[in-house]
């Protein structure tokens, strides 16, 4: 007897598609196979597809925003509204404050995800104060208790490394085996440009766009991979926004570093113009990079058809938009300057590459499944995720692929006030989500209870079969 079976799916991996059941016990996926046995639950998927539930490794919830800023997701609603969108896990990241330490830093933020999430969690860290009690002690005993990725910066004031400081941090990399992403965007050359907008009076929305244009990405990019080359170490370029950058990974690559690119969602489907809303509501869109255009969409499509990226996430960093605390803070209603950075996307994530990358032709099921969770569980050391394969973790999303929607806020679940892609039209939406093996979504309801997510120490991290 099993706890739940799932019969007369499509099942998807990251290498093959076929029809099966699916059997869990024990929070396990214990069987995958024809016909199997009886089962306390059993949902019949006929029609449907039997996916691994999305892991989605570039989140930000309840991270500090300074200035009066409060960003618009926790760990409640935000794995309430990753959920809903087909996730099982997320992997948000635990700011170091200047002059503070991780260790303090993750205290506090465990604290703020024990017993409020309805998907299971794991933490990256940011590093923006790389002291030597950092560099030495502090970051390499955190690796080895399973905090095995961290973010650094290239721009934000308060944020960002330096040249040297980046080789410090990916040097404790090279040494404990850790990930480094990077963020790539030349915080000096951003300073000069908005420092010209502002003299000609140019400070509406549109602005953050043209004050971070792609030279500003790709020379960051480029500086990046050869601190990374220069300690000989892999490193994650994270949310690529156009083809000049992709161009540097592919080079870099050629050259034998060991790299990860990834991109998301508003690459895909956002152009700069999207900035130029009226009465500021370009301000829903802005984050960094910004959005480019119709030519660069297609450069990151292209990068995600021809295995170039190996990770799709969302980047979720949503502040509300009619709010004192968000985008139209009483700063930000005067410059782009002030606008947080920075937009949600958990929820429409897996829908939007479902339906314009899967529904389109554009990638086949195996590639989506990699790109949506495979890969995130093999670079970033989550040994028992990612796969409907006997002995992983029973996280399944069941998706209807004929399912039509229109993306339309009042029916998502994050705590923002806006959608970037309010209007688009979606085919295939993930129906029933399954988290360790217990329904938490069933037919668009939710049967979960915030808690049941939990949060998840991981491996060693781990190449994609291209960078070994
Ligand atoms: O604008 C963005 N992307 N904000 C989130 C922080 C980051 O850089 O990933
Ligand atoms: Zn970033
Ligand atoms: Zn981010």
């Amino acid at each position: 007897m099993f706890d739940m079976v799932i019969r007369n799916g499509t099942v998807a991996t990251a290498s093959d598609v076929f029809k099966a059941d699916v059997a869990i016990r024990d929070g396990r996926i214990v069987q995958v196979g024809e016909a199997l046995g009886e089962a306390a639950k059993v949902i019949d998927a006929a029609g449907r597809l039997v996916l691994p539930g999305g892991i989605d490794s570039h989140v930000h919830l309840a991270q500090p925003s300074g200035d009066g800023i409060v960003m618009a997701d926790g760990f409640e609603s935000g794995t309430l509204s990753a959920l809903f969108g087909g996730n099982t896990t997320v992997m948000p990241f635990c700011l170091q404050e200047k002059g503070s330490s991780l260790r303090e830093a993750l205290t506090q933020y465990h604290a703020l995800a024990e017993g409020n999430c309805y998907t299971d969690v794991s933490f990256h860290l940011i590093v923006s104060d790389p002291t030597p009690a950092v560099l030495g002690q502090e970051l390499p005993a955190l690796v080895a208790d399973g905090y095995s990725s961290f973010k650094v910066f290239m721009t934000y004031e308060g944020l960002r490394l330096n040249d040297a400081q980046i080789l410090e941090t990916m040097d404790v990399a090279r040494r404990t085996g850790a990930l480094v992403m990077v963020h790539c965007e030349n915080e000096d050359a951003i300073r000069y440009l908005i420092g010209r907008h502002e003299e000609a009076g140019t400070v509406a929305p549109k602005a953050h766009a043209t004050t971070r244009p792609v030279v500003v990405e790709r020379e960051a990019t480029h500086r990046a991979l050869s601190l990374a080359e220069v300690v000989d170490v892999p490193v994650v370029i994270v949310h690529v926004s156009n083809g000049a950058a992709i161009e540097e990974i592919r080079a870099a690559r050629a050259r034998g570093l060991k790299v990860i690119g990834e991109t998301c969602p508003q690459y895909l489907t956002l152009t700069a113009d999207d900035l130029d809303g009226m009465d500021w509501e370009g301000a829903k869109f802005v984050c960094s990079p910004p959005p480019r255009t119709v030519e660069e969409q297609a450069n990151c499509w292209r990068g995600l058809e021809t295995g170039l990226f190996d990770l799709y996430s969302s980047d979720h960093c949503p502040f509300r938009y009619e709010d004192d605390k968000g985008k139209l803070n009483p700063k930000g209603r005067l410059s782009f300057r002030h606008i947080p950075n920075g937009i949600p996307g958990v929820e429409t994530r897996l829908p939007i590459l479902f339906s314009e990358g899967v529904m389109t032709g554009r990638i086949d099921l195996p590639r989506f499944v990699a790109l949506i969770a495979t890969n995130h569980a093999r670079v970033y050391g989550l040994e028992k995720k990612g796969s409907i394969t006997v002995g992983k973790d029973a996280d399944i999303a069941i998706w209807d692929p004929n399912e039509t929607r229109t993306i339309r806020h009042a029916e998502l679940h994050d705590g923002a006030d806006y959608t970037p892609y309010e209007g688009l039209e979606i085919k295939g939406w993930p129906t029933t989500v399954i988290l360790g093996g217990k329904c938490m979504v069933e037919d668009g309801q939710l049967v979960g209870a915030k808690g049941d997510g939990r949060y998840r120490s991981r491996t060693a991290p781990s190449m994609p079969t291209h960078a070994r």
